[in-house]
């Protein structure tokens, strides 16, 4: 009967719980968020280890039977340091560039993720396991997460940052965007607007939301600690100034 806790450095978590509310709503769910410390992604990686362990402590206090980790680069920097510290199960995101790799087409794949994410080896391994890895383009994005983490998410307010990490790629033909981090879900017509303007080919988007979801599923089933009874109540928790952020918060798990 104990919730589910699902971590992330913000606000881009809420992505991923989001998904879990449609597909698991037998279950309880506790949020944590380190608003107060985020944007990881530019952090150093022992920065990064140290509060995501500290905030996975966190929900363990507050009684959570198994937490999912909805933050590429959290997963990327720590997750096997998780998996051996704590005694309940761990799901992890991870950017979703094997069903991207997988779209017909001669153009590129486009992965947008964290400066963090990008660099770690964890990345590196899952992309030289894809079958051309040469056709996957990683660009890091900073300055995406502040703004989304102020409360921004309309189409036209990302151009200038887009154009300063992507402009290096105009005109190419590009077939298929994978959001490599949980907060850029709620920026897709963000993207799709650049996309449009700047790039050829179609640029659909691929995020791992649905997948970590499911993959929850199957460990709850296994570990035999389904909710038969849960009614997808969220409780929300987080590092930063609860007062601004729950009213965004839960207008973005509401979507
Ligand atoms: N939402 C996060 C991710 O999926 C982290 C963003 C950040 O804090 O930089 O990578």
């Amino acid at each position: 009967m104990r919730p589910v806790g699902f971590f992330d450095s913000g606000l881009g978590g809420a992505s991923v719980l989001r998904e879990a509310l449609h597909l698991l709503p037998n279950e309880n769910y506790l949020y944590y968020g380190d608003d107060a410390n985020a944007p990881y992604g530019d952090r150093s990686y022992t920065d990064i280890a140290f509060l995501t362990e500290k905030s996975v402590s966190a929900m363990a206090d507050f009684g959570i039977k198994a937490a999912v980790i909805a933050c590429n680069t959290a997963t990327a920097t720590c997750i096997d340091a998780l998996r051996g510290a704590f005694p309940f199960p761990i799901v992890s995101i991870e950017p979703a560039i094997k069903p991207a790799c997988e779209t017909e087409g001669s153009g590129r794949v486009l992965m947008l993720s964290t400066a963090a994410t990008a660099s770690l080896p964890r990345y590196k391994h899952l992309l030289s396991t894809m079958k051309d890895p040469s056709r996957v383009v990683s660009v890091p994005c900073p300055g995406l997460v502040e703004r989304i983490e102020r409360g921004c998410f309309a189409a036209d307010a990302f151009d200038d940052i887009l154009e300063k990490h992507l402009s290096f790629l105009e005109g190419e033909t590009i077939d298929a965007i994978v959001m490599g981090c949980t907060h850029y879900v709620f920026i897709k017509k963000a993207f799709a607007r650049y996309a449009s303007l700047h790039f050829r080919g179609k640029a659909e988007l691929f995020d791992g939301n649905a997948a970590t979801v499911r993959q929850l599923g199957r460990v709850l089933k296994a570990n035999n600690i389904e909710n038969p009874c849960g009614s997808a109540h969220v409780e929300y928790r987080t590092s930063g100034d609860k007062a601004r952020l729950e009213p965004i918060f839960r207008s973005l798990i509401a979507l």
